[in-house]
């Protein structure tokens, strides 16, 4: 029987919904995505450089109706960033809806608070289900949804090694079944994403790192500044170093002296050598787990140079390519359509015992 299924993702600087369509048979998660609207708070936190938590709530709040409406097709005007065009067809009642999903966590506790008691309100108004889902499997699951249509399987596809790089998490994650999560690496200091965005303002660049650093890198030349990995022997990730040592090339601490270099050269050499890290300690977790597919995902998967190695340097481990999973860019970074499939999954699963509307997360 298929399902409706509403998910509210505001761990950041996002507020996303998503309403997905799910089935099962005994091989796949059937999943149909009917709608993604996603209203980004960049322009507001642009100028301090980075997310301002009270400013995210904030609008966490004003976005959230206008978001909903959105999703559920009833108004299409709002000028909320939704995609893809072409999903922009029906609307939908909320009566309709079985299960709404919600991220629970981790994230700003003011911008969590906001979904979660926007869900909390609906489930309680409406009488369904509420579904809580870590935002780092909502990341892993996204990377399923390469068409608005598409099948998961239940098997086969394990064990799954996850590399989930985002603005706030560096995390080899690795999955002998659905929803069964061992995180085998992550960072012991900065995040990846985080690594972009402060680089970034070292280098006074501005917000958000990730995309600006990339475009720069582009014109320059990945070999021209010698930069460290951290911890090169285990599976854990540092990247504090590394930002420690653009530091160093772009001031003299000493003095507070800027010293001249190459923006574009710089740039380059820094994104390679985030990459050269997070392929390392890939590969690295791969000969010991020998899982039977890879997934890329997070905010940092949406970038080119990274997509682009990771799928080459990794091709020979994993065939057929089909078993290196990555999502579109649209859902790289945050997007409620991870939380939706994670949602639907935890329904069907035995062991998720369907939460009480009345849950307090
Ligand atoms: O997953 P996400 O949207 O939010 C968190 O869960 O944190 O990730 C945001 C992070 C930011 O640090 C941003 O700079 C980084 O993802 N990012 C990128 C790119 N696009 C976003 N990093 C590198 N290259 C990109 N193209
Ligand atoms: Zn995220």
């Amino acid at each position: 029987m298929s399902k409706l299924i509403l998910a509210i993702e505001s761990s950041c600087d996002e507020t996303a919904m998503s309403l997905i369509r799910s089935e099962e048979d005994a091989d796949y998660f059937q999943i149909e995505v009917l709608s993604n609207a996603v209203a980004s708070q960049i322009d507001i936190h642009k100028k301090w450089g980075g997310v301002f938590p009270e400013l995210a709530s904030r609008a966490h709040l004003e976005a959230m109706i206008p978001v909903l409406e959105e999703a559920m097709g009833s108004n299409q005007q709002s000028g909320i960033r939704y995609q893809p065009e072409k999903l922009k067809t029906e609307s939908w009642q909320l009566t309709a809806v079985d299960a709404i999903a919600v991220t629970a966590g981790p994230g700003l506790v003011g911008s969590l608070l906001m979904g979660v008691e926007t869900a909390n309100i609906l489930a309680n108004l409406h009488k369904k289900p509420l579904i809580p889902v870590n935002h780092l499997e909502g990341h892993i699951y996204a990377a399923f949804a390469k068409q608005n249509k598409f099948n998961i399987p239940k098997s086969d596809i394990f064990p799954i090694l996850a590399l989930v790089v985002s603005g706030g998490h560096t995390s080899l994650i690795l999955m002998k079944d659905h929803l069964k999560y061992e995180v085998v690496g992550q960072t012991i200091d900065d995040a990846a994403g985080e690594a972009f965005d402060k680089v970034s303002k070292l280098m006074e660049l501005g917000y958000p790192g990730g995309p600006i650093i990339e475009k720069l890198a582009q014109s320059g030349n990945e070999n021209a500044y010698k930069l460290p990995i951290g911890i090169k022997d285990q599976a854990d990730f540092s990247f504090s170093g590394l930002k420690t040592a653009v530091l160093y090339l772009t001031k003299d601490v000493r003095t507070g002296e800027k010293i001249e270099y190459n923006k574009a050269d710089l740039a380059a050499s820094f994104q390679k050598i985030v990459v050269d890290t997070l392929i390392l300690k890939t590969k690295k977790a791969i000969d010991k787990y020998n899982p039977s597919s890879v997934i890329l995902s997070g905010g940092v998967s949406a970038n080119s140079y990274l997509r682009k190695r990771f799928s080459r340097e990794l091709a020979s481990k994993f065939l057929p390519e089909e078993m290196i999973i990555i999502p579109p860019k649209n859902l790289s970074t945050d997007n409620a359509v991870g939380i939706a499939i994670a949602g639907a999954l935890k329904q069907d699963s035995a062991n998720f015992v369907v939460a009480d509307p009345n849950l307090k997360i």
